[in-house]
């Protein structure tokens, strides 16, 4: 006579369930968390971060990236998210503005000042303003109005001077 286990493992006569492997897919970090597409392989970074994990920070900027504001940091380097197709992502860690506060909520130190300079008009421009001042800031950590200048962010709403301001209180630790 069979256990009651047995029962319950052995499939009935004409079972079609065949048992499925595991989905094959890339595997990445984003802000600190493990993720696995396993959609489309040229689905670019800015449209999985959008439309598949909902992290709308990252905004839409042009086709090729123009004005900045689809950027984020790809091991520790500033990257244009709509020209990074996932395939090419497979083993890298990604950082969106999402991804600066710390966990109880404390705004990155750079997120502080863009606050305090009131370096924000509509916003659709900030997160990418962030992510390039960080990565600006880990090269240069005291910039020049030039190295501001340089970035290659765009401001509709005319805050490049209250950016400028922002990034060089962040700079000195959050002193005007
Ligand atoms: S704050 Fe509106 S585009 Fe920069």
């Amino acid at each position: 006579m069979a256990h009651a286990q047995d029962q319950i493992l052995t499939p009935p006569a004409g079972n079609t369930i065949v048992p499925q492997k595991e989905r094959e897919g890339i595997d990445l970090e984003i802000n600190g968390r493990a993720f696995r597409h396993t959609g489309d392989s040229q689905m670019p970074l800015l449209w999985y971060l959008r439309d598949v994990l909902r992290l709308t920070g990252t905004k839409y900027s042009g086709e090729h990236g123009e004005g900045g504001h689809d950027l984020v940091l790809v091991d520790g380097k500033l990257a244009s998210s709509s020209q990074l197709p996932m395939v090419e992502l497979a083993g890298k860690a990604v950082t969106t503005v999402e991804g600066l506060a710390a966990a109880d909520g404390k705004l990155h130190p750079l997120q502080q000042a863009f606050v305090d300079e009131d370096a924000i008009g509509c916003g659709y421009c900030t997160p990418g303003w962030l992510m390039a001042s960080l990565d600006l800031l880990n090269r240069h950590p005291q910039p020049s109005d030039n190295d501001i200048d340089q970035m290659p962010n765009l401001c509709r709403c005319g805050c490049q001077t209250r950016v400028r301001r922002a990034i060089k209180r962040a700079a000195t630790g959050g002193h005007a």
